[in-house]
């Protein structure tokens, strides 16, 4: 006997296994209107209390997956890889990576998300690049992938609108935090994109959703065994976001900062995690034997411009400027510079980075509701970060603002975000460990 929709909420609430064809019936009810967004609400709270095995993430990812259009890109010749981020604060890293490892021949079809959160988005950050259009076809999608190698759009009704839908209701339903709802949203994107590979960044720290390593790990075991299950290569980086990816956040900030990455003056620590997932893509893509080799390739991208000529190739194919590349006057700039200076002498031995995030979106980098329009050239630039020796009245920050009360209430937000000590804190690896 079928069961029906409350009996299948009913049976997860009480922690009981479901079918794979149930939870295809309750995604495609619930995408057609038969399953009301009460129930499926309930249902993703009872899946938060009570979990899902791992067949049961790759039924809901598959269902979520098919609830619309699933790219076949097989035609277009080459490897095709994609990364993807579970969300930080500074975290600019597709902006350079997508076009550095389409130089090193993998492409790289890439469906992007907004800033959710505290945490910025790819697709706010690329609108802070004049002209840029992110809401493309699907067949100009392929096209620009096919012609360039890389091209980088939005999430459009047509791709897994299950999760779109889903996502909105998580969100007011304080369901986010489930790791097998995550792991279906994230990937049943992921998966209709056409791709042969994925490789994920999964952030642990202040700055992240998942705060402790033990979550992060959780969560990027189960990506990567979902994603197995779905018939994709796939690896897991954990890397930390216990501070501000790199020095700049906030979009057209941001966005700058990545184009510094491919003329090689970008940030250690961006373009650590940069190289790092690029290797994993270059091999998951079949071009290089190994991680060393595949980072010694990236680099060498750097280094003869041939990352910064895709960046230009794929900007202009979307309508952007392309001139961004070389040139950071054509970006939108701020009226005002306010300094955030130190407080005292010592040691910097944390920065609550879910605090910058949140001062980011007060400041207009960000959303509170889905409706609100982003200024694309507020944000900061971080001088000094965790683990740095400062002086009273050093610059640690520059906050860059539309007006002055927002300036001075962002300066209040980022220095209670600063810890001071008398010694230096423990230094910590950047990228903690690859899973799968
Ligand atoms: N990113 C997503 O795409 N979905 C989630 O559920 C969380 C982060």
């Amino acid at each position: 006997m079928k069961r029906t929709t409350p009996e299948l909420i009913a049976a997860k609430r009480d922690g009981l296994a479901l079918d794979p064809h149930e939870i295809q019936d309750l995604i495609a009810g619930f995408v057609h209107g038969t399953v009301h967004d009460s129930q499926m609400a309930a249902f993703a709270m009872a899946v938060l209390f009570r979990g899902m095995s791992r067949d049961e993430t790759v039924a809901l990812t598959l269902a979520m997956r098919d609830s619309g259009r699933v790219l076949d890109l097989a035609d277009i010749p080459g490897a095709k890889v994609d990364k993807h981020s579970t969300g930080g604060v500074g975290d600019k890293v597709s902006l350079c990576l997508a076009p550095l490892v389409a130089a090193c021949g993998v492409r790289v079809p890439m469906v992007s998300g907004r800033g959710l959160g505290h945490t910025g988005g790819t697709l706010d950050k690329l609108e802070a690049i004049p002209g840029f259009r992110v809401g493309l076809s699907v067949e100009r999608f392929r096209d620009v992938v096919r012609e360039v190698g890389t091209c980088m759009m939005g999430q459009t009704a047509e791709i897994a609108p299950a999760d779109g839908k889903l996502y909105a209701l998580r969100d007011v339903t304080g369901t986010v935090e489930s790791i097998p709802l995550i792991v279906a949203s994230i990937l049943s994107k992921k998966l209709a994109e056409g791709i042969d590979g994925l490789v994920l960044d999964v952030k642990t720290g202040s700055g992240a959703f998942m705060k402790t390593p033990e979550r992060a790990r959780e969560l990027a075991a189960l990506l990567v065994d979902v994603a197995h299950g779905a018939g994709k290569h796939c690896v897991a980086w954990l890397t930390r976001m216990d501070r501000p990816l790199g020095r700049a956040v906030g979009n057209a900030l941001e966005t700058h900062e990545a184009m510094e990455v491919l003329h090689g003056r970008g940030p250690e620590d961006v373009v650590d995690v940069t190289v790092a997932l690029g290797a994993s893509m270059l091999v998951m893509g079949g071009v290089c034997k190994d991680e060393t080799v595949g980072r010694a390739r990236l680099r060498e991208a750097i280094a003869d411009g041939s990352g910064a000529r895709i960046a230009r190739r794929m900007i202009e194919a979307q309508g952007g400027d392309p001139r961004v590349v070389d040139d950071p006057t054509v970006f939108a700039k701020a009226p005002l510079e306010v300094p955030v200076r130190a407080t005292r002498d010592g040691w910097i031995t944390a920065v609550d980075t879910y605090a910058v995030g949140t001062a980011g979106v007060a400041l207009g980098a960000g959303r509170t509701r889905a409706e609100d329009v982003i200024d694309p050239a507020v944000g900061f630039v971080f001088e000094r970060t965790t683990g740095d020796k400062v002086t009273r009245g050093e610059v640690l920050v520059t906050v860059h603002a539309a007006d002055a009360q927002r300036g001075a209430e962002a300066v209040e937000r980022l220095e209670g975000a600063m810890t001071y000590g008398d010694a230096p804190p423990p230094s910590v690896a950047l990228l903690l460990e690859r899973v799968g």
